[in-house]
């Protein structure tokens, strides 16, 4: 299993490293453009190995996409990071240049691979590589829902002060601080809805903290978050790679599902071999289906900034 991740910095680092501690793949190769930084990079992560007991090979390399030829997986996460005060959507016409070029590259030297796009605004760099190369629709996948469900089940966890591994919960929707989706309806504690410990106030509040989970921290931190990205990404790959069948909401190409067509939006699937081998259309009640059909048009509407046709 050979993963390739697109952009060395935190958010590619950091995903390299989860991947390599869960020591499933052979060979993990970072591709950066600035000289030398991938490679210090892999080097940095290798010295690691022994003292964190993992096998996995990983190497980096300036922009030399040969070195990445034969990939099963790619994740990109090149481009420009928000900063303080910034929308994701306001990074679209760099990113998109740039994500258009590395999905190009990547599958000129891996025609089988499966992509998993980071890059922001990531619902529509996923439609972009949806319009731009000929990869079946089940190997592109973006990662945003996994992410904010990360944030989502903390953010019950530590309003019920239990540890996360109690919790389960999903967001659906558009990765941006007004489109995502939190089902706190079906937000649970080992199976007992949350509804039955918390206030709605505080649920609310939960929704909201979690919509501006990317927002809070780029403003903490000056630049947007890796740790979290990174841990998301790198169990989008495991599943894939190891064919675990695990659901995640990630952003999908929708023909028809949910009632939507034509845009990539966070959604459930069923991650295994074959990328997106489902896409799992639960019952929403009328607040949700309103929320998901508004946040598809705040996606649609960035979409439209895209040089592609529809
Ligand atoms: C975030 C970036 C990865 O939400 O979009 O932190």
């Amino acid at each position: 299993m050979k993963v390739t991740i697109v952009g060395a910095g935190a958010v590619g680092a950091s995903c390299a490293e989860y991947v390599a501690i869960k020591n499933f793949a052979s060979e993990v190769v970072l591709i950066d453009i600035k000289e030398n930084y991938a490679e210090g990079k892999a080097m940095d992560l290798m010295q690691t190995s022994s003292l964190l007991g993992f096998d996995t090979k990983i190497t980096g390399s300036t922009n030399d996409y040969s070195k990445t030829a034969g990939s099963d997986i790619a994740v990109i996460t090149s481009g420009i990071p928000r900063k303080p005060g910034m929308t994701r959507e306001e990074l679209i016409g760099i990113n998109a240049d740039i994500v258009k070029s590395v999905s190009s590259s990547l599958i000129e030297h891996s025609p089988e691979v499966t992509i998993i796009v980071v890059s922001n605004p990531m619902d529509t760099m996923t439609y972009l590589v949806h319009k731009t190369t000929n990869l079946p629709k089940n190997k592109i996948i973006g990662m945003g829902g996994a992410l904010d469900s990360a944030r989502f089940k903390y953010r019950i966890s530590e309003a019920l002060d239990c540890p996360s591994s109690d919790v389960d919960g999903m967001v659906i929707g558009g990765h941006s601080d007004t489109g995502m989706v939190p089902l706190t309806r079906l937000a649970t504690r080992n199976s007992v809805p949350v509804s039955k410990f918390l206030s709605e106030d505080r649920i609310s509040q939960i929704s909201e903290d979690t919509k501006v989970g990317g927002a809070t921290l780029t403003k903490m931190l000056g630049t947007s978050a890796w740790y979290a990205p990174g841990a998301a990404v790198s169990s989008l790959v495991q599943a894939i790679a190891c064919d675990q069948k695990k659901m995640f909401p990630c952003s999908a190409l929708l023909e028809g599902e949910y009632g939507l067509n034509d845009l990539c939006i966070g959604v459930p699937v069923i991650l295994g071999k074959n990328g997106i081998e489902q896409i799992v259309e639960i019952e929403l009640d009328d607040a949700e289906k309103a929320k998901l059909k508004e946040s598809a048009e705040g996606v649609s509407k960035t979409n439209g900034l895209l040089d592609v046709k529809s």
